[in-house]
Protein backbone atom coordinates (compact mmCIF):
# COMPACT_ATOMS: atom_id res chain seq x y z
CA UNK A 1 0.00 0.00 0.00
CA UNK A 2 1.13 3.53 -0.74
CA UNK A 3 2.19 5.33 2.31
CA UNK A 4 0.86 8.55 3.85
CA UNK A 5 3.89 10.37 3.81
CA UNK A 6 4.45 12.60 1.27
CA UNK A 7 8.09 14.09 0.27
CA UNK A 8 8.00 17.88 -1.03
CA UNK A 9 11.29 18.32 -2.79
CA UNK A 10 12.06 22.19 -2.43
CA UNK A 11 12.84 24.27 -5.50
CA UNK A 12 12.22 27.94 -5.14
CA UNK A 13 16.05 28.86 -4.57
CA UNK A 14 17.19 26.96 -8.14
CA UNK A 15 14.25 26.81 -10.07
CA UNK A 16 12.43 29.23 -8.58
CA UNK A 17 15.47 31.98 -8.97
CA UNK A 18 17.26 30.94 -12.27
CA UNK A 19 14.15 32.57 -14.44
CA UNK A 20 14.27 35.93 -12.14
CA UNK A 21 15.53 38.96 -14.65
CA UNK A 22 17.28 40.76 -12.40
CA UNK A 23 20.92 39.29 -10.47
CA UNK A 24 19.79 38.80 -6.84
CA UNK A 25 22.38 38.32 -4.47
CA UNK A 26 24.39 36.12 -2.94
CA UNK A 27 23.48 36.55 0.90
CA UNK A 28 20.06 36.75 -0.29
CA UNK A 29 20.17 33.58 -1.88
CA UNK A 30 21.93 32.14 1.46
CA UNK A 31 19.36 33.45 3.77
CA UNK A 32 16.31 32.13 1.23
CA UNK A 33 18.02 28.25 1.70
CA UNK A 34 18.63 28.27 5.47
CA UNK A 35 15.08 29.77 6.15
CA UNK A 36 14.24 26.99 3.88
CA UNK A 37 16.64 24.59 6.20
CA UNK A 38 14.44 25.24 8.87
CA UNK A 39 10.62 24.33 7.52
CA UNK A 40 11.37 20.75 7.94
CA UNK A 41 12.37 19.41 4.23
CA UNK A 42 14.56 16.45 3.10
CA UNK A 43 15.61 17.96 0.25
CA UNK A 44 16.48 21.31 -1.19
CA UNK A 45 17.93 21.94 -4.70
CA UNK A 46 19.71 24.97 -3.75
CA UNK A 47 21.46 26.18 -7.47
CA UNK A 48 22.44 24.83 -10.50
CA UNK A 49 26.40 24.38 -11.12
CA UNK A 50 25.56 25.23 -15.37
CA UNK A 51 27.40 27.53 -17.48
CA UNK A 52 27.42 31.26 -16.39
CA UNK A 53 26.26 32.48 -19.70
CA UNK A 54 23.35 30.69 -20.28
CA UNK A 55 21.83 31.11 -16.88
CA UNK A 56 23.59 33.97 -15.08
CA UNK A 57 21.28 34.14 -11.91
CA UNK A 58 23.11 30.96 -10.95
CA UNK A 59 26.39 31.82 -11.92
CA UNK A 60 26.77 32.04 -8.02
CA UNK A 61 26.59 28.72 -7.04
CA UNK A 62 29.96 27.57 -5.53
CA UNK A 63 29.11 31.26 -3.36
CA UNK A 64 25.85 30.19 -2.03
CA UNK A 65 26.81 26.44 -1.31
CA UNK A 66 29.38 27.74 0.71
CA UNK A 67 27.31 29.97 2.61
CA UNK A 68 24.40 28.08 3.14
CA UNK A 69 24.28 26.66 7.49
CA UNK A 70 23.59 22.78 6.77
CA UNK A 71 20.87 21.57 8.74
CA UNK A 72 21.33 17.85 9.32
CA UNK A 73 19.29 15.62 7.74
CA UNK A 74 18.80 17.84 5.12
CA UNK A 75 19.92 17.06 1.26
CA UNK A 76 21.43 20.22 -0.30
CA UNK A 77 20.92 19.38 -3.61
CA UNK A 78 22.17 20.74 -7.11
CA UNK A 79 22.09 20.34 -10.93
CA UNK A 80 24.75 19.23 -12.54
CA UNK A 81 24.70 18.90 -17.00
CA UNK A 82 28.12 17.82 -17.52
CA UNK A 83 31.31 16.78 -15.75
CA UNK A 84 32.19 20.48 -15.38
CA UNK A 85 29.58 20.66 -13.69
CA UNK A 86 29.58 17.97 -11.60
CA UNK A 87 33.69 18.83 -10.52
CA UNK A 88 32.18 21.97 -9.28
CA UNK A 89 29.26 20.80 -7.31
CA UNK A 90 31.71 17.88 -5.65
CA UNK A 91 33.59 21.02 -4.94
CA UNK A 92 31.32 22.67 -3.74
CA UNK A 93 30.01 19.70 -1.38
CA UNK A 94 26.69 19.20 -2.83
CA UNK A 95 25.05 16.15 -0.52
CA UNK A 96 23.09 15.43 -4.11
CA UNK A 97 23.40 15.91 -7.49
CA UNK A 98 20.92 15.66 -10.74
CA UNK A 99 21.30 14.98 -14.52
CA UNK A 100 18.16 16.81 -16.31
CA UNK A 101 17.40 15.37 -19.80
CA UNK A 102 14.55 16.29 -22.05
CA UNK A 103 11.68 14.13 -23.33
CA UNK A 104 11.28 16.94 -26.72
CA UNK A 105 14.52 17.20 -28.90
CA UNK A 106 13.94 20.48 -29.59
CA UNK A 107 13.41 21.88 -25.91
CA UNK A 108 16.96 19.59 -25.62
CA UNK A 109 18.50 21.90 -28.02
CA UNK A 110 16.78 25.23 -26.49
CA UNK A 111 18.51 23.95 -23.25
CA UNK A 112 21.04 21.69 -23.04
CA UNK A 113 22.61 22.59 -26.71
CA UNK A 114 23.07 18.56 -27.32
CA UNK A 115 19.99 16.30 -28.60
CA UNK A 116 18.10 13.75 -26.26
CA UNK A 117 20.53 11.10 -27.51
CA UNK A 118 23.43 13.24 -26.94
CA UNK A 119 22.83 14.11 -23.77
CA UNK A 120 22.40 10.47 -22.35
CA UNK A 121 25.96 10.36 -23.51
CA UNK A 122 26.80 13.71 -21.75
CA UNK A 123 25.35 12.24 -18.22
CA UNK A 124 27.15 9.21 -18.42
CA UNK A 125 30.00 9.92 -16.89
CA UNK A 126 28.47 12.52 -14.39
CA UNK A 127 26.64 9.30 -13.69
CA UNK A 128 28.99 6.83 -13.38
CA UNK A 129 31.27 9.47 -10.69
CA UNK A 130 28.84 10.09 -8.72
CA UNK A 131 27.93 6.22 -8.10
CA UNK A 132 31.61 5.93 -7.27
CA UNK A 133 31.54 8.37 -4.68
CA UNK A 134 28.36 7.66 -3.48
CA UNK A 135 26.06 10.61 -4.50
CA UNK A 136 22.66 10.28 -5.05
CA UNK A 137 21.46 11.26 -8.44
CA UNK A 138 18.46 12.42 -9.58
CA UNK A 139 17.01 12.37 -13.02
CA UNK A 140 14.85 14.99 -14.71
CA UNK A 141 12.35 14.34 -17.41
CA UNK A 142 11.41 17.71 -18.89
CA UNK A 143 8.52 18.34 -21.58
CA UNK A 144 6.74 15.30 -20.35
CA UNK A 145 3.80 16.12 -21.64
CA UNK A 146 3.51 19.57 -23.32
CA UNK A 147 6.85 21.12 -25.53
CA UNK A 148 6.78 24.84 -26.05
CA UNK A 149 8.44 24.25 -29.61
CA UNK A 150 6.72 21.08 -30.19
CA UNK A 151 3.10 20.99 -28.63
CA UNK A 152 1.99 17.44 -27.07
CA UNK A 153 4.34 14.81 -26.61
CA UNK A 154 3.89 11.37 -27.02
CA UNK A 155 4.03 9.86 -23.37
CA UNK A 156 6.08 7.03 -24.61
CA UNK A 157 9.13 9.28 -25.64
CA UNK A 158 8.86 10.19 -21.54
CA UNK A 159 8.99 7.10 -20.90
CA UNK A 160 11.49 6.31 -22.74
CA UNK A 161 13.82 9.21 -21.42
CA UNK A 162 12.81 8.20 -17.99
CA UNK A 163 13.77 4.58 -18.62
CA UNK A 164 17.03 5.64 -19.75
CA UNK A 165 17.88 7.76 -16.61
CA UNK A 166 16.77 4.88 -14.59
CA UNK A 167 19.35 2.59 -16.47
CA UNK A 168 21.93 5.61 -16.06
CA UNK A 169 21.47 4.93 -11.93
CA UNK A 170 19.40 7.86 -11.25
CA UNK A 171 17.27 7.01 -7.97
CA UNK A 172 14.56 8.77 -8.60
CA UNK A 173 13.08 10.49 -12.23
CA UNK A 174 11.16 13.88 -11.89
CA UNK A 175 8.59 14.28 -14.43
CA UNK A 176 8.33 17.91 -15.41
CA UNK A 177 5.73 19.76 -16.98
CA UNK A 178 8.17 22.31 -17.88
CA UNK A 179 5.57 25.20 -19.09
CA UNK A 180 2.47 23.83 -16.91
CA UNK A 181 0.28 23.26 -19.39
CA UNK A 182 -0.29 19.81 -19.20
CA UNK A 183 -4.07 18.65 -18.32
CA UNK A 184 -4.68 15.82 -15.91
CA UNK A 185 -5.60 13.72 -18.47
CA UNK A 186 -2.93 13.84 -20.74
CA UNK A 187 -0.59 13.75 -17.51
CA UNK A 188 -2.63 10.50 -16.42
CA UNK A 189 -1.81 8.73 -19.63
CA UNK A 190 1.99 9.83 -19.64
CA UNK A 191 1.96 8.40 -15.64
CA UNK A 192 0.45 4.98 -17.30
CA UNK A 193 2.82 4.74 -20.26
CA UNK A 194 5.86 5.45 -17.58
CA UNK A 195 4.85 3.01 -14.69
CA UNK A 196 4.50 0.14 -17.47
CA UNK A 197 8.41 0.47 -16.99
CA UNK A 198 9.72 1.84 -13.16
CA UNK A 199 7.77 1.70 -9.94
CA UNK A 200 6.11 4.83 -8.37
CA UNK A 201 8.61 4.95 -5.72
CA UNK A 202 11.49 5.88 -8.40
CA UNK A 203 9.13 8.72 -9.70
CA UNK A 204 8.23 12.31 -8.94
CA UNK A 205 6.04 15.00 -9.90
CA UNK A 206 7.22 18.68 -11.18
CA UNK A 207 4.47 20.67 -12.05
CA UNK A 208 4.39 24.23 -13.03
CA UNK A 209 1.78 26.20 -12.52
CA UNK A 210 1.02 28.45 -15.41
CA UNK A 211 -2.49 26.86 -15.82
CA UNK A 212 -4.14 26.42 -12.88
CA UNK A 213 -4.31 22.84 -12.96
CA UNK A 214 -1.15 21.55 -11.09
CA UNK A 215 -2.71 20.40 -8.27
CA UNK A 216 -4.91 18.37 -9.84
CA UNK A 217 -1.88 16.93 -11.80
CA UNK A 218 -0.70 16.62 -8.49
CA UNK A 219 -3.85 14.06 -7.61
CA UNK A 220 -3.79 12.12 -10.53
CA UNK A 221 0.03 11.02 -9.84
CA UNK A 222 -1.25 10.56 -6.05
CA UNK A 223 -4.05 8.47 -7.50
CA UNK A 224 -1.25 6.31 -9.43
CA UNK A 225 0.87 5.84 -6.02
CA UNK A 226 4.09 8.76 -6.46
CA UNK A 227 4.69 10.21 -2.97
CA UNK A 228 7.37 12.63 -4.03
CA UNK A 229 6.78 16.14 -5.53
CA UNK A 230 8.95 19.50 -6.64
CA UNK A 231 7.14 22.67 -5.43
CA UNK A 232 8.84 25.82 -5.18
CA UNK A 233 8.12 28.48 -1.60
CA UNK A 234 5.93 31.48 -2.84
CA UNK A 235 5.58 30.07 -6.25
CA UNK A 236 8.34 31.52 -7.66
CA UNK A 237 9.72 29.68 -11.00
CA UNK A 238 10.08 29.23 -14.42
CA UNK A 239 12.46 28.41 -16.84
CA UNK A 240 14.69 30.53 -19.78
CA UNK A 241 14.61 28.48 -22.40
CA UNK A 242 10.76 27.28 -21.92
CA UNK A 243 9.36 30.60 -22.81
CA UNK A 244 5.67 30.91 -21.32
CA UNK A 245 6.86 28.71 -18.59
CA UNK A 246 5.75 29.95 -15.31
CA UNK A 247 6.39 29.21 -11.34
CA UNK A 248 6.74 25.88 -9.79
CA UNK A 249 2.93 24.89 -7.44
CA UNK A 250 3.78 27.15 -4.62
CA UNK A 251 4.60 24.88 -1.77
CA UNK A 252 2.31 26.18 0.64
CA UNK A 253 -0.74 24.98 -1.54
CA UNK A 254 0.74 21.57 -2.10
CA UNK A 255 1.17 21.29 1.77
CA UNK A 256 -2.74 22.48 2.09
CA UNK A 257 -3.83 19.90 -0.68
CA UNK A 258 -2.13 17.33 0.90
CA UNK A 259 -2.95 17.86 4.32
CA UNK A 260 -6.54 18.06 3.14
CA UNK A 261 -6.58 14.83 1.34
CA UNK A 262 -5.50 12.76 4.53
CA UNK A 263 -1.34 12.95 3.88
CA UNK A 264 1.20 14.59 5.89
CA UNK A 265 4.63 16.15 4.88
CA UNK A 266 6.49 16.81 8.57
CA UNK A 267 6.35 20.59 7.23
CA UNK A 268 6.00 23.15 9.51
CA UNK A 269 3.75 25.83 8.13
CA UNK A 270 4.17 28.69 9.99
CA UNK A 271 8.09 28.62 9.23
CA UNK A 272 7.12 27.62 5.34
CA UNK A 273 4.94 31.08 5.20
CA UNK A 274 7.77 32.88 6.39
CA UNK A 275 10.67 31.56 4.13
CA UNK A 276 8.08 31.66 1.28
CA UNK A 277 7.15 35.85 2.17
CA UNK A 278 10.91 36.46 1.95
CA UNK A 279 11.42 34.27 -1.36
CA UNK A 280 8.11 36.76 -2.63
CA UNK A 281 10.24 39.34 -1.69
CA UNK A 282 13.20 38.31 -4.53
CA UNK A 283 10.64 38.28 -7.47
CA UNK A 284 11.10 41.51 -9.29
CA UNK A 285 7.89 43.20 -10.08
CA UNK A 286 6.42 42.48 -13.04
P1 LIG B 1 27.52 24.50 -24.40
O1 LIG B 1 27.71 25.92 -24.79
O2 LIG B 1 27.14 23.51 -25.45
O3 LIG B 1 28.77 23.95 -23.54
O4 LIG B 1 26.40 24.47 -23.26
P2 LIG B 1 30.27 23.70 -23.87
O5 LIG B 1 30.65 22.44 -23.21
O6 LIG B 1 30.52 23.86 -25.34
O7 LIG B 1 30.99 24.91 -23.10
C1 LIG B 1 30.82 26.26 -23.50
C2 LIG B 1 31.25 27.19 -22.36
O8 LIG B 1 30.44 26.93 -21.19
C3 LIG B 1 32.68 26.98 -21.93
O9 LIG B 1 33.14 28.25 -21.47
C4 LIG B 1 32.57 26.08 -20.72
O10 LIG B 1 33.63 26.24 -19.83
C5 LIG B 1 31.28 26.56 -20.09
P3 LIG B 1 34.03 29.22 -22.41
O11 LIG B 1 35.21 28.38 -22.79
O12 LIG B 1 33.15 29.56 -23.59
O13 LIG B 1 34.33 30.37 -21.53
N1 LIG B 1 30.62 25.50 -19.32
C6 LIG B 1 30.37 25.58 -18.00
N2 LIG B 1 30.60 26.53 -17.09
C7 LIG B 1 30.23 26.27 -15.82
N3 LIG B 1 29.62 25.13 -15.44
C8 LIG B 1 29.36 24.15 -16.32
C9 LIG B 1 29.75 24.36 -17.66
N4 LIG B 1 29.65 23.61 -18.78
C10 LIG B 1 30.20 24.29 -19.77
N5 LIG B 1 28.76 23.03 -15.92
C11 LIG B 1 25.52 23.52 -21.25
C12 LIG B 1 25.98 23.25 -22.68
C13 LIG B 1 24.79 22.28 -20.78
C14 LIG B 1 26.72 23.80 -20.39
C15 LIG B 1 24.59 24.75 -21.29
O14 LIG B 1 23.61 24.56 -22.26
C16 LIG B 1 23.94 25.01 -19.97
O15 LIG B 1 24.59 25.36 -18.99
N6 LIG B 1 22.60 24.85 -19.88
C17 LIG B 1 21.90 25.01 -18.63
C18 LIG B 1 20.48 25.23 -18.89
C19 LIG B 1 19.70 25.34 -17.60
O16 LIG B 1 20.27 25.47 -16.53
N7 LIG B 1 18.37 25.28 -17.74
C20 LIG B 1 17.51 25.37 -16.61
C21 LIG B 1 17.50 24.13 -15.80
S1 LIG B 1 16.49 22.82 -16.48
C22 LIG B 1 14.90 23.19 -15.96
O17 LIG B 1 14.65 24.26 -15.46
C23 LIG B 1 13.83 22.13 -16.06
C24 LIG B 1 13.55 21.45 -14.71
O18 LIG B 1 13.16 22.40 -13.73
C25 LIG B 1 12.45 20.41 -14.87
C26 LIG B 1 11.23 20.96 -15.62
O19 LIG B 1 10.63 21.96 -15.18
O20 LIG B 1 10.91 20.34 -16.63
C27 LIG B 1 14.81 20.73 -14.19
MG1 LIG C 1 11.16 23.23 -13.58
Amino acid sequence: RPSNHVTIVEMAPRDGLQNEKRLIDTVSKIELVDLLSECGFERIEVTSFVSPKWVPQLSDAGGVMAGIKRKPGVRYAVLTPNMQGFEAAIAACADEVAIFASASETFSIRNINCSIAESIERFRPVAAASRDRGIPLRGYVSCVVECPYEGAVPPANAASVARQLQELGCYEISLGDTIGRGKPEAVDSMLETVLADLPATMLAGHFHDTSGRALDNIGVALDRGLRVFDAAAGGLGGCPFAPGAKGNIDTAAVQHYLILHGFETGLDEEKLAHAAAFASSLRSVA
